[in-house]
């Protein structure tokens, strides 16, 4: 599929601020196009709810993208791309690209000794969609998943593993937890696939924490950039002289700037509160 026109702009969603790892990582590939960004913030975290509560919330936002006449839409968000994908593709009358999709063909294309690790949120290791993306793709590679819900709420307070040091030794120490036990369950895992918005943020955590652990090299597979690379592929024509423009909504305003500017790696501005 590719995705025809040009000027219209292209829809991000996200449970709350974290898909901006994922504007952060299109404004690299495809700089000139515009962006209209939703994320749910009145309703974050959605890693924590059931699968019909995420799909009844995506499909909300969703919605208010289409008003904003998007032509492509991307669901930035992990948890709503695991629960909620096949619907929205269903009903939505634009092309729409998940997070799962291309982090799995990334972690395929990958993998050398056919084990993977996918690390996200409860619901997204519930609803096994990566298991089921990595085995429409290659059905030999073995999948381990392991749901790391503190990850979340650390990234969103900046403990990153770095800076001051209580607070990355608490950073350390829940990543030793979670690859820990990931470790020994895969022990022979060369793949890892950060299955959450805001996992790129600890991208130097987890691989220090994996370089540990495993005594062979652990590639990271951010989903952020893979499904960047995604949509430029289906963005032929896309826009390189437009104005890169952002235009960012939220559902709540609290902490906005604060945790936004953290995934989006610049000030965030222009952002508007709005009832779905
Ligand atoms: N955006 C979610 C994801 O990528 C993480 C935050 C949440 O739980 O809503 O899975």
């Amino acid at each position: 599929v590719s995705v025809q026109g040009s000027v219209k702009p292209i829809g991000v969603f996200d449970s709350g601020l974290g898909g901006l790892t994922v504007v952060r990582a299109l404004g690299e590939r495809l700089p000139g196009e515009s962006i209209v960004y939703l994320g749910d913030t009145a309703r974050v975290p959605y890693g924590t709810k059931s699968a019909d509560t995420v799909a009844r919330y995506s499909l909300m936002s969703a919605g208010f993208l289409l008003r904003k006449d998007v032509r492509l839409l991307l669901v930035a968000c992990n948890t709503a791309s695991a629960s909620a994908l096949p619907r929205l593709e269903r009903e939505l009358p634009v092309p729409v690209l998940g997070a799962v999709e291309p982090g799995a063909s990334e972690a395929v294309a990958a993998t050398r000794g056919g084990q993977v690790g996918v690390i996200g949120t409860l619901a997204t290791v519930r609803s096994e969609a990566y298991l089921r993306a990595i085995a429409a793709l290659d059905g030999r590679v073995d999948v381990v998943q392991l749901a790391c819900p503190l990850f979340v709420p650390l990234v969103e307070e900046g403990w990153l593993g770095d800076g001051e040091p209580l607070e990355a030794e608490a950073a350390y120490a829940t990543a030793r937890r979670y690859l820990g036990e990931l470790r020994r369950r895969a022990p022979r895992l060369d793949v890892l696939v950060l299955g959450c918005t805001h996992y790129p943020l600890l991208r130097s955590l987890l691989s220090r924490v994996a370089g540990d652990l495993w005594s062979h090299e652990v590639r990271l597979v951010d989903s952020a950039q893979a499904m960047a690379r995604r949509a430029a592929q289906l963005l032929p024509d896309a826009q390189v002289t437009g104005t890169g423009a952002l235009e960012c909504y939220v559902t709540d305003e609290a902490r906005f700037s604060e945790v936004g500017s953290r995934f989006l790696g610049r000030r965030l501005t222009h952002v508007e509160k709005v009832d779905l």
